[in-house]
């Protein structure tokens, strides 16, 4: 992979860059960025429209996401003189994924800390809201004075915005833009990986139960109901009306877990943990439809012996591995509980794709910079449109 990416290469990254202005104001110039992101090659196409903004490598730290990172992109960005924090593997399968990495950004921005002098500014692209989770752990008013942050998910603006944190975050999670560009992409490759899943485990599932009708649960339920029944349920009565618009069978929770083979969890949020398992006694095979490894939170399963054939990693790999989970090992754990999107070998979305996620993110960083006002704003109209219009543009030169 090449360590030297043009922005020019990156067209939608390249008309965030120009059109707001970037080389001329230089918002990244004298800051530190923490990056806390899925470690893939658009990662680069994020760093050089960062370096047109003024940002020197050497000041841009990445704590990549394990499950999800790719050992080329990670050489590439350190060849670019980037730093990245990843260990690659888990000290311990048996809890949740999220304490772990929640550990590693705690004592990154400790060791950040010291480098952050007078008239430095931390911009933090963030995924999960772990960066300002840990953030505000620190308890340290000099530092959170200096924050301005962008965040990537819905799971991580909704906390965001219940926390109420005291310096600038950008929601770019629930923007119109990511949901209408980036959701066909994600979903279509969990419905890859999904499929790659279920033929590894010989498994041809007929009822599929989707937990979470938001902007993911909704995509994948129309694509997998081409081939499957498909029944769905939310805690949200309008996502439930709008289930019942699409035309979908709605079901509470656990008449949904008793009348289903596969149940993919779309939620951000834990559906389903230990004691719910022991009370389920026919197979059902679970999917994460979502991120990270939070929607089954029956960690205690994931051990050396009930990894299943099909399954390709090591104990400490547990997203590479399929697991027979449950008192009785009746039901399956796909992929360790992690994103079934990441489960493909090589990248899930090809960077000329991913990089409208990178450049909406992009847009954001410079909205957070720009503001000094705390609290959770939404991303620019005009930031959204002139991503939308710029991949517009490349699907359309490319004939998609
Ligand atoms: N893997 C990826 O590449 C990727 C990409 C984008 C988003 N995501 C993740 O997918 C998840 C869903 O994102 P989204 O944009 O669809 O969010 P969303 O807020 O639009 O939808 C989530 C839905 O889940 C419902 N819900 C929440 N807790 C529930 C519970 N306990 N039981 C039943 N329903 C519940 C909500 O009412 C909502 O309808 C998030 O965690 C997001 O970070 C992953």
């Amino acid at each position: 992979m090449s360590t030297t990416v043009a922005v020019k290469d990156f067209p939608v990254i390249n008309a965030v860059v120009r059109e707001l202005r970037l080389p001329e104001d230089q918002p990244f110039q004298k800051c530190l960025v923490l990056a806390v992101q899925h470690v893939h090659s658009s990662m680069l196409a994020l760093l050089a429209g960062l370096r047109c903004g003024g940002a020197d490598p050497a000041s841009v730290t990445v704590v990549g996401k394990s499950y999800s990172t790719r050992l080329p992109a990670v050489e590439a960005l350190r060849a670019a003189g980037a730093r990245v924090v990843d260990p690659l593997r888990m000290a311990d399968p048996l809890h949740s994924y999220e304490d772990e990495l929640a550990a590693q950004v705690t004592s990154t921005i400790a060791e950040l800390r010291p480098r952050l002098g007078a008239g430095t500014g931390l911009l933090v692209i963030d995924e999960g809201a772990v960066a300002t989770k840990a953030l505000l752990q620190t308890g340290d008013a000099d530092l959170l004075s200096r924050v301005h942050v962008v965040e990537q998910t819905t799971r991580g603006a909704r906390w965001t915005e219940a926390a109420a944190p005291p310096f600038p975050v950008v929601d770019v999670a629930r923007s119109a833009a990511k949901a209408d560009l980036e959701g066909p992409l994600v979903t279509a490759s969990m419905v890859d990986g999904l499929s790659m899943a279920l033929t590894a485990l010989n498994h041809r599932p007929e009822r599929i139960g989707i937990v979470g009708y938001g902007r993911m649960g909704a995509r994948l339920a129309g694509l997998l109901s081409a081939d499957h029944a498909v029944v769905v349920h939310d805690t949200a009565a309008q996502n439930l009306a709008a289930a019942r618009a699409d035309g979908r069978r709605v079901l509470e929770r656990d008449a949904l877990f008793d009348e289903v083979d596969v149940l993919i969890g779309c939620t951000g949020s834990p559906i389903l943990d230990a004691g719910d398992l022991a009370a389920v006694t026919r197979p059902l095979v679970l999917v994460n439809g979502a991120s990270s490894d939070i929607e089954f939170a029956v960690w205690r399963y994931r051990t050396a012996a009930a990894i299943l054939p099909g399954s390709g990693g090591t104990a400490d790999q547990p997203w590479l591995n399929h697991y027979a989970v449950g008192p009785t090992s009746r039901q399956v754990l796909v992929a360790g509980g992690f994103p079934t999107n990441f489960h493909l070998p090589g990248e899930p979305i090809s960077p000329q794709d991913f990089q409208v996620t990178r450049a909406l993110m992009l847009a954001g960083a410079t909205q957070t910079m720009n503001r000094s006002e705390p609290g959770l704003v939404p991303l620019d109209a005009a930031a959204q449109a002139i991503v939308a219009d710029a991949y517009g543009q490349v699907t359309s030169l490319s004939g998609r």
